[in-house]
């Protein structure tokens, strides 16, 4: 809901939540943490630690972890997901969901990100696991890039399409896919175009940069990121994706926090913090677009469809209040360290 004036000084909806997030493990999930759980009620939260979620035992304790991170008289909760490898078994998978610890699995490609060296080599190896998820209906959530050196790194994404997700859809079209953090106007078509099954998460970073961030007089680490972003007129095709309506896209802000040390290097991680400033970040865009009456269904709405959950009952305010990005959260620069934002959640 928005206020009807012209420029609006305030946007109220219901409270959102974030359908991926990078939470980490230790001292640094104490010290990003409280960004997230500050913006969203429920968070998708990626099981790529070292060494990754792959068991059911696993998955319970990073839980308690998260829980035991959590700042106090927070109210928030980690939705658990399990880390696909060649030779998991589609038993466990199911123990897990059934038992309510894991509410998707994720699809690594082996090599394709950050820890996802024991992910899975080849689609073909874990045919069972896929035809096991469509059966009990747990989502596949997809780091949507195929591997291959040969491929150019800025058309991983709409080669996976064709090469994999396509074939993989038409296979099994029952089966519930989130391509996660979609780059291309490839991967909005292929999401668009697809089934009722098949959704697509944004991130907020890919909604405000395009490759020149990368390189803007210099080479840029905090702006690197996989899938990395692409020319101008994909970032335009993902703003219309995100801001047009439809429902099978929506929020996840893919915040993957790294050490500087580990991002200011000769061979720097992929990864960019939102987690300070995200839900603003969204709501500039969707202001810039014109489309602040379609921030809710993308923030609050659309996702909790897609998994079958129920919508979040609170509310939450963010006013017209122009605020800077902190410059480091403990080891990490966040994204836009040091700008302004127009929006400020209160
Ligand atoms: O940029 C990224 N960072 N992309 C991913 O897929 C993984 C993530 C991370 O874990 O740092
Ligand atoms: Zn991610």
């Amino acid at each position: 809901m928005v206020s009807e004036t012209l420029t609006p000084t305030e946007i109220s909806l219901r409270r959102p939540d974030d359908w991926h997030v990078h939470l980490r493990d230790g001292d640094m999930l104490r010290e990003v943490l409280p960004w997230t759980v500050r913006q969203f009620a429920r968070a998708i939260v990626m099981p790529n630690l070292v060494p990754p979620v792959t068991t059911v035992s696993l998955a319970e304790a990073y839980r308690e972890r998260i829980r035991a991170a959590l700042p106090p008289g927070a109210d928030f909760t980690p939705l658990m997901t399990c880390y696909l490898t060649d030779a998991i078994d589609p038993d466990e998978i199911e123990r897990g969901y059934g038992a309510g610890v894991w509410v998707a699995a994720k699809l690594y490609p082996a090599r394709a990100t950050t820890n996802s060296a024991f992910g899975v080599t080849d689609i073909r190896r874990i045919e069972r696991i896929l035809e096991r998820l469509a059966r009990i209906g747990m989502p596949l959530l997809v780091h949507g890039e195929v591997t291959d050196p040969e491929v150019d790194v800025f058309d991983r994404e709409a080669v996976f399409i064709e090469r994999v997700l396509a074939p993989l859809h038409r296979r099994l079209p029952e089966l519930k896919i989130v391509l996660e953090h979609v780059t291309t106007e490839e991967g909005v078509g292929f999401v668009a175009a697809a089934g009722p099954s098949v959704a697509a998460t944004i991130t907020a970073h890919h909604l405000l940069i395009n490759r020149n961030a990368l390189f803007a007089g210099g080479l840029r680490p905090h702006m690197y990121c996989l899938p990395v972003a692409k020319r101008e007129k994909h970032r335009l095709a993902l703003r219309r994706a995100a801001t047009g309506g439809s429902p099978k896209f929506f929020l996840g802000t893919d915040t993957a926090p790294h050490p500087s040390a580990d991002k200011e290097s000769a061979c720097g991680c992929a990864g960019i913090f939102t987690a300070p400033a995200a839900l603003e970040i969204y709501a500039r865009v969707f202001e810039e677009e014109g489309a602040l009456g379609r921030f809710e269904a993308f923030a609050s709405v659309n996702g909790p469809r897609f998994y079958g959950m129920p919508l979040n009952e609170t509310r939450v305010t963010l006013r017209r209040e122009p605020w800077r990005v902190p410059e480091r959260v403990g080891s990490v620069v966040p994204f836009l360290a040091g700008e302004e934002i127009a929006w400020r959640l209160v």
